[in-house]
C-alpha cells in the first residue's frame, strides 16, 4: 500500500527498522489498546535505550518552538512515529490526543504533567533516557510536556493514527476552555 507520505524519511539504522517491523507486527494482530500499549511500551523502551540511530536532520531544535519530525507513518495510518526536539524551557500547551500515544525519552529529560478535564493536576512523570509513558482517552489523555533539563531533549512518540491528521484540542489552564488544533510535522 502507498504511504500517505511518499517522501517520509528512510531511516535505515537497524534499531529503527527492527522497531518498525515489530510494531507493525503488533498492530497486525488487531490487538486492543491495552495490549498495544503494554507490548508497544516494551518495543519503544528498547528503541530509546540506544541513541545511535536518529539522523541529526531529524533532531534539530528550533530556537522558538519545539519541533516534531515525522519519522514513519504506517501505510494504513494505524500508527506513526515522531521525534520531538526541545530547547531547554520549551513546552507544549495542555493538550489531548484522541488516540493512544507512547512517549519514549531518547535524550535529556522531559516532564509530562497529567490533568483531568477540570484542569486539576492528576500526576507527573519525569522521563529519563529509556523511560516510556503512555496516554490515551481510556487511561488519561490530557497532559503537558516540557523539557525539564538544561540541554536539548529528544523524545520519540508513537500514536495510534497519523497524528498530523487528528483533530484534537488544547486547553486553557485557567478556564479549561478547549480550542481545536491539528499538529504539523516540520519535515512533511
Ligand atoms: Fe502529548
Amino acid at each position: 500500500m502507498m504511504s500517505p507520505y511518499p517522501k517520509q524519511p528512510q531511516i535505515s539504522a537497524i534499531p529503527f527498522q527492527t522497531f518498525i517491523a515489530e510494531f507493525s507486527a503488533l498492530v497486525d494482530t488487531n490487538a486492543g489498546e491495552t495490549h498495544i500499549l503494554q507490548s508497544g511500551k516494551r518495543l519503544l523502551s528498547d528503541l530509546v535505550k540506544t541513541d545511535d540511530w536518529l539522523p541529526d536532520s531529524l533532531a534539530k531544535p528550533h530556537p522558538q518552538y519545539y519541533q516534531q519530525y515525522l519519522l514513519y507513518c504506517d501505510p494504513e495510518a494505524r500508527f506513526c512515529v515522531v521525534s520531538f526536539v526541545w530547547e531547554p524551557g520549551q513546552e507544549t500547551p495542555i493538550h489531548n490526543h484522541m488516540v493512544w500515544g507512547l512517549l519514549g525519552q531518547l535524550r535529556g529529560r522531559e516532564t509530562s504533567t497529567d490533568y483531568d478535564r477540570n484542569m486539576h493536576q492528576t500526576g507527573e512523570a519525569i522521563l529519563k533516557p529509556g523511560d516510556v509513558a503512555a496516554v490515551s482517552p481510556t487511561i488519561g489523555d490530557i497532559h503537558k510536556v516540557r523539557n525539564s533539563d538544561d540541554g536539548i531533549s529528544v523524545s520519540i512518540h508513537v500514536y495510534g493514527a497519523d497524528i498530523g491528521k487528528v483533530e484534537r484540542a488544547v486547553f486553557d489552564p485557567e478556564s479549561g476552555a478547549s480550542k481545536p488544533f491539528i499538529s504539523g510535522y516540520a519535515n512533511a
